[in-house]
């Protein structure tokens, strides 16, 4: 993690008493956002451990400002399956790993619908028939 956003989550953590707790955690995020241009899954726990926070907590302070939405961690998982890396599931795991490293990527062998492939979800939303070029559009 950036030493910046440690700095960030500590100055804080140091003056959480002081102003509304809420607004204190949706300030520290949009500085974390400025830092990194998200705010990852490591960011989440890390805050959660030092500021006794539950997890849920923090990713419902996201969700309910609009400026931060859109910045969280999403979960991808890419199949893997033999079918969809014929397809080009292997060349799409790369550009994931290269271009979209804040993002989690998780890989499974098979969707059960590989003739619809290559297929990737992202939280929990199947995408099929998915390249290299589509993929960049759906994850900006
Ligand atoms: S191999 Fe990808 S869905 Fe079956």
């Amino acid at each position: 993690m950036d030493q910046k956003v440690v700095n960030t989550i500590s100055y804080y953590i140091n003056s959480v008493d002081s102003v509304d707790y809420n607004n204190i955690i949706v300030e520290m995020l949009k500085e974390i956002q400025k830092i990194e241009g998200y705010i990852s899954g490591e960011v989440i726990e890390y805050i959660s451990k030092n500021m006794y926070l539950k997890i849920s907590f923090i990713e419902g302070v996201i969700k309910r400002n609009k400026s931060l939405k859109d910045k969280l961690c999403k979960t991808i998982i890419l199949c893997t399956g033999p079918r969809c890396m014929k397809k080009g599931s292997y060349e799409m795991l790369k550009l994931i790993e290269k271009d979209y490293s804040h993002f989690k990527l998780e890989t499974k062998n098979c969707f059960r619908d590989c003739g619809k492939g290559p297929n990737l979800s992202i939280d929990d939303r199947i995408y099929n028939g998915i390249d290299c070029n589509n993929i960049k559009k759906i994850l900006g």
